[in-house]
């Protein structure tokens, strides 16, 4: 009677630790990108939240953005550009990279064409 508890316990543990280390280094960028851009560039880049509408935030889908080099967004996103605020004091280049990453990711999705 009590080995099915222990083997649930074992269970219960290793899917607190395996899973969270797992998802998070496959989707570094987007959570980064969940945190600290969605409000403006919405959850699909597009930028039509109403921050995003008011601000005149640019849609990450789209050519303008995506033609771009991965040095120039980089900038960007650490300086900042008009009412896009500076992130480089709070993502490191590492982290700038891996949001660069998804924002690539979604241009190439289907839904980026228009
Ligand atoms: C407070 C609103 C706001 C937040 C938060 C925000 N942005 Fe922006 N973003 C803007 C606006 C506004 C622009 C258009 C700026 C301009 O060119 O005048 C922009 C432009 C951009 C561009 C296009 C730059 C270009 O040169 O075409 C990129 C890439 C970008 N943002 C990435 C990000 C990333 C990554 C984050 C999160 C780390 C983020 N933004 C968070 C408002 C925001």
């Amino acid at each position: 009677m009590r080995q099915p508890h222990v083997l649930a316990l074992l269970f219960s543990l290793l899917f607190l630790v395996v899973i969270p280390v797992t998802a998070q280094a496959q989707a570094a960028g987007e959570g980064i990108y969940k945190a600290k851009c969605v409000l403006c560039h919405g959850a699909d880049g597009r930028s039509s939240t109403t921050l995003g509408k008011q601000l005149q935030a640019a849609n990450l889908r789209s050519k303008e953005v995506q033609k771009k080099s991965d040095a120039e967004l980089h900038k960007v996103v650490h300086d900042g550009n008009g009412n896009m605020p500076p992130f480089g004091d709070q993502l490191t280049d590492d982290e700038i990279n891996h949001v660069i990453k998804y924002i690539r990711a979604m241009g190439k999705t289907k839904a980026a064409k228009k």
